[in-house]
């Protein structure tokens, strides 16, 4: 993990609200891995003070050289709202690639992956790392979800060789109407899986981890927290495990993924 400046790349939009920004990193982000976040420092002044945190949505590469980091975000307040307004050749003070990632045994052989609304970077992160797997992993299924399809972000980043795509929205502008954890409910009431990776807002991640627990499979949740540090200095992060010896863990440094079945929900 080091700190740099970065200079931004690109910075467009990816659909109503969300924007993908690529930054030119000159090192540290070779064995960045899904799930792994960064903390950008946005403007220099006061406002907004703290960095604030995202995930890898993926490496840029120049040959075998990774030479960037790409984002994915969606504009909700006072930082992300400045960060759109970045322009390519504008440098941005990074600190990363942060915190752990999602894990996937070398024994699995069916995968799912969830991502809801701004779920998708390390999920898609993820995705496409498990094509350069060695191994035989004999079928990933993807199932996103949004509110609408303004918030599938990114979906056909999912159109990979070996992977199948399920697309849902609550109001059934795209693809399956419902949830997307009813498509995923659904997929495993005639299917199975060994591990589940998903990422999303917390009510979605409640649900899948409970679907996950009903089935006995393994799964994986990256998690959001406030973040001021991202590096386990404020403390501000702390989430509370099922187990009270573990009692809290601070998702900065010990996630942002988690085995789900440790979380108190
Ligand atoms: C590990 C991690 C990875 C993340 N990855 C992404 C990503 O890939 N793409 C993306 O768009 N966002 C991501 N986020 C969330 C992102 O950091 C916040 O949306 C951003 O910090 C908001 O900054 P702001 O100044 O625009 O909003 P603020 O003005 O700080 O807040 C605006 C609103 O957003 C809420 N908010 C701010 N931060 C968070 C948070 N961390 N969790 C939940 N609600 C929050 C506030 O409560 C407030 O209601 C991630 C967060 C974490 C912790
Ligand atoms: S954000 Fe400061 S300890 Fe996690």
């Amino acid at each position: 993990m080091i700190e740099q400046d970065t200079i931004v790349l690109r910075n467009q939009p990816a659909a109503p609200g969300y924007f993908r920004m690529g930054l030119s990193c000159a090192a540290g982000f070779d064995s960045a891995k899904p799930g792994q976040f960064i903390m950008v420092r946005i403007g220099t002044e006061a406002t907004p003070l703290l960095r604030r945190p995202f995930s890898l949505l993926g490496q840029i590469r120049d040959a075998d050289r990774v030479t960037g980091v790409e984002i994915l975000y969606k504009v909700v307040g006072k930082g992300t709202e400045r960060l759109s307004r970045c322009r390519s050749g504008d440098r941005l003070s990074v600190i990363g690639p942060l915190g752990n990632a999602f894990l996937v045994p070398d024994s699995c052989r069916q995968l799912i992956l969830v991502a809801g609304g701004v779920g998708v970077p390390p999920i898609r992160f993820l995705a496409q790392s498990m094509l350069e797997r060695e191994g035989d992993l004999h079928r990933c299924v993807v199932f996103v979800g949004g509110r609408t399809k303004d918030d599938l972000v990114c979906i056909t980043e999912f159109d990979l060789p070996g992977f199948l795509l399920d697309v849902s929205t609550d109001d059934g502008s795209q693809g399956n109407q419902g949830m997307v954890t009813r498509s995923l409910e659904k997929a495993l009431d005639s299917g199975s899986a060994d591990l589940i990776c998903a990422c999303g807002p917390p009510g979605m991640l409640k649900a899948v981890s409970a679907i996950a627990a009903k089935r006995g499979i393994s799964c994986q949740v990256s998690i959001e927290a406030m973040m001021a540090c991202g590096m386990g200095a404020c403390l501000g992060c702390a989430v509370k495990m099922r187990d009270d010896n573990e009692r809290y863990r601070h998702v900065c440094v010990d996630g942002p993924v988690f085995d789900a079945s440790r979380l108190a929900w």
